[in-house]
């Protein structure tokens, strides 16, 4: 992703462009192994793309105050975007999802061994550079990694019986998703030099704004036959999302058929495509957008205390252009 404001500074641009291709060769560099096959293995998925939403807070919020090294800026951010990187290694292997970032997922590539030890070595990589930041970092990322961990074990247990469903979900999501985005806004911060209110609040917003960007990516796998990704995965998977825990809380008799498709993992392909037919065209896919834009508009509300400027203004403007991407 980038910085996408009609007024933006020209020299704050540039040097956030300037980050974002310092930190792509610094992701390479660091999938680097002992022998080609690792290399190509750890490389695969970073060379594959990606929108670098990670990196790309850490560096805006590295701006909110003057001063921040730039070194120090592209290392937290290769930090927050390899244990992203080794996340979707493990996903892909989750859910047994065969397309990643447009391309073969590691697991389809090479096989779920690999593509789960890979993913131990990227985040062995995040776990060097953060130690070179210091303690206060080593301690947010080993929280964040473990928070969105365990986000992960509870969306395959799914909610226990007599539980809300509606709330386990986003308990989950605030844990996979959240945690990360909220670590990667408060490195920017702590990179400048913030007041622990200014990082709070940036956690908050970043908490927020993760929860807002999952919401998004699980009406895209509704919706989306261009998000790189194979749609449907949720639905083949069973695991349950806005839109289909909206459809099952209906009551009304014309949605029976969804309701039971929806309510256990889908295994043949007739089916999904009647489920995504079905879902795309209802009218609760709204309902889910309008809480995707609700949202946002609490996670921009978290800025308000943070120093006004050109950082702050694209903390922002990614408010909008999370809702837009889904829309
Ligand atoms: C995918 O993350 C997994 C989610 C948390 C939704 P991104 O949507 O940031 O994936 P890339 O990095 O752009 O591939
Ligand atoms: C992925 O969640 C979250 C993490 C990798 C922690 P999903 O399974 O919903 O993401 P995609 O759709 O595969 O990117
Ligand atoms: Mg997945
Ligand atoms: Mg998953």
């Amino acid at each position: 992703m980038s910085v996408q404001q009609h007024d933006i500074d020209p020299a704050f641009s540039a040097f956030v462009t300037e980050r974002l291709g310092a930190i792509e060769a610094r992701l390479l560099a660091a999938a680097e192994a002992d022998t080609d096959f690792v290399t190509a293995a750890a490389s695969h998925i970073i060379r594959a793309g990606g929108k670098r939403f990670r990196p790309l807070l850490v560096v805006l919020a590295s701006q909110l105050l003057p001063g921040a090294d730039p070194d120090r800026i592209d290392r937290a951010a290769i930090v927050v975007e390899l244990t992203h990187v080794a996340s979707l290694y493990h996903d892909d292997v989750m859910d047994e999802a065969e397309v990643r970032r447009a391309g073969p997922s590691a697991n389809a590539r090479w096989d779920n061994t690999v593509a789960i030890l890979v993913g131990d070595f990227l985040f062995s990589r995040a776990s060097s550079t953060v130690a070179t930041l210091g303690t206060e970092y080593v301690t947010l990322q080993a929280e964040t990694f473990a928070r969105l961990v365990q986000g992960q074990i509870a969306e395959t247990r799914g909610p226990l019986p007599g539980t809300d469903r509606l709330a386990h979900y986003l308990s989950v999501l605030a844990d996979k998703t959240g945690s990360l985005i909220a670590a990667s806004a408060r490195f920017g911060g702590m990179v400048c030099g913030a007041e622990p209110a200014v990082l709070d609040a940036l956690a908050r917003y970043g908490e927020e704004i993760g929860l807002v960007f999952q919401l998004s990516d699980d009406i895209l796998d509704i919706v989306s036959d261009s998000s790189g990704k194979r749609p449907g995965t949720d639905l083949r998977e069973g695991v349950w999302t806005l839109p289909t825990l909206l459809v099952a809380a209906s009551t009304d008799p014309a949605d029976a058929r969804l309701r039971e498709l929806v309510s256990r993992p889908l295994t043949e392909e007739a089916e999904v495509h009647e489920a995504l037919t079905l879902l795309r065209a209802h009218p609760l896919l709204r309902a889910a957008r309008e809480e995707v834009a609700r949202r946002a508009e609490v996670a921009r509300s978290h800025l308000t205390p943070l120093p006004a400027g050109p950082a702050r203004d694209a903390l922002s403007a990614l408010c909008d252009q999370v809702v837009s991407r889904s829309f």
